[in-house]
């Protein structure tokens, strides 16, 4: 019982905080990789080394912010060093640039971290330890940044980790059409006692081809015009995966009602119950409650009060866009700031509307006010 355990409290380390396994990385120099086991030595990588610098260097030694020149992510960065040469000297703790800068007098004006108070001794020591053991760094392990609560997080998740179920993407299935479409992805653990936990933050999460869909934090975009991918989740030695389509993915659509106002209506709270989604409106204006009638708003939108409600020739003159934003007085006073995507959105929606050609009849499209009555 003992060993698959451990072994899925490894793999959870290294799963859950986002290493992933980088093909094209180098391999660990090998002077590292021959390093004598956490048995020997008592240090862990994972266990003991990787925390403190994930939450006390990574915050300045990152991809994306490398101060003095210092990547800290890899082994093969620490031994190529910043600008005053290797960071990491294996078996000589002495020799390493992040020790010399780690031991230095609290307020000297080298000492690293530079803010947040000096590493504590037993932390100083765990690396000490760790670089006169041969500095044992697990293969094609990259680290990231995590701010303390996340480390947090990770802890109580790992504790829980052994009772995993199972793990599930959701949806279990995606498409994505057209340049501006989007999908927030889930993961989701079961464990043994039935209960739920949305591990999509510490999960290992990635598009198995970057060049046909790529995720935006957790956010899954199209990347390709045309393919299919998969999205790969692992968390404690289980993977799954999702399939993801993408067509037109370089291509633009055209504004739609249903699709970009109606939510721009429901995320201002326009169609409330309290609002214009009242029985009988507010102030002579009434939508449907919550949007439950997409149609009959565009209707109401567009053919009642024609030119006051939206006007085509000045799209920002729209008493719907004026009173939206509190340029002129409003009972439910100013629902989002000019500049606001909302107000961006519906603006596109409106010139888009007036370059439409007449006739438009496409239920998503709404015509231009020379077409009689379609949505
Ligand atoms: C808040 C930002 C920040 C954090 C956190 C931080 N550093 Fe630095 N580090 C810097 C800056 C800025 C420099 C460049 C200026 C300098 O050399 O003092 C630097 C330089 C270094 C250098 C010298 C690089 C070279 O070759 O010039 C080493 C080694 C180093 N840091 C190690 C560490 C270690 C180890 C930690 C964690 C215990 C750490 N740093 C945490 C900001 C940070």
């Amino acid at each position: 019982m003992k060993s698959p355990l451990r072994a899925s409290l490894f793999t959870l380390a290294i799963t859950s905080l986002g290493f992933a396994a980088d093909p094209a990385a180098p391999a660990t120099a090998p002077a590292v990789a021959a390093a004598p086991t956490a048995a020997a030595t008592g240090i862990d990588f994972v266990r003991d080394v990787q925390p403190i610098l994930e939450t006390k260097c990574l915050e300045c030694h990152n991809p994306n912010k490398i101060k003095g020149k210092l990547l800290m992510d890899s082994a093969a960065a620490l031994l190529k060093g910043g600008s005053d040469g290797p960071a990491l000297v294996v078996g000589k703790p002495d020799d390493s640039e992040m020790i010399k800068r780690v031991i230095l007098p609290k307020d000297h004006d080298d000492i690293m971290p530079p803010k947040g108070g000096p590493l504590a001794a037993k932390e100083i020591d765990v690396l000490k330890r760790w670089i006169a053991a041969g500095a044992q760094w697990p293969q094609n392990l990259t680290l990231q940044y995590k701010t303390p609560e996340q480390r947090q997080a990770l802890a109580e998740l790992q504790k829980k980790l052994p009772t995993l179920k199972n793990i599930q993407i959701l949806p279990d299935k995606y498409s994505l059409e057209t340049k501006r479409d989007f999908h927030r992805v889930v993961v989701l653990a079961t464990f043994q006692d039935a209960t739920t936990k949305d591990v999509t933050n510490v999960c290992d999460l990635r598009v198995a081809d970057s060049k046909v869909a790529a995720l935006d934090g957790l956010t899954l975009k199209p990347v390709a015009d045309a393919g299919s991918t998969e999205i790969i989740a692992t968390l404690g030695g289980q993977t799954v995966k999702a399939a993801v389509e993408v067509k037109n993915g370089t291509k633009d659509r055209a504004i739609s009602f249903r699709l970009d106002c109606m939510p721009v209506f429901m995320r201002g709270g326009c169609n409330q119950g309290g609002c214009h989604g009242a029985a009988r409106g507010k102030d002579g204006f009434r939508t449907s409650l919550f949007g439950m009638d997409p149609a009959g708003d565009y209707i109401r939108i567009t053919r009642e009060m024609p030119g006051r409600r939206i006007n085509l020739a000045i799209p920002e003159e729209s008493s719907l866009i004026e009173k939206a934003v509190g340029a002129v007085p409003h009972s439910g006073n100013q629902c989002f700031e000019p500049d606001s995507v909302y107000n961006k959105k519906s603006s596109r929606a409106r010139s888009s509307w007036k370059a439409k050609t007449p006739r438009s009849r496409s239920p998503c499209v709404p015509p231009t006010p020379t077409a009689p009555t379609a949505m």
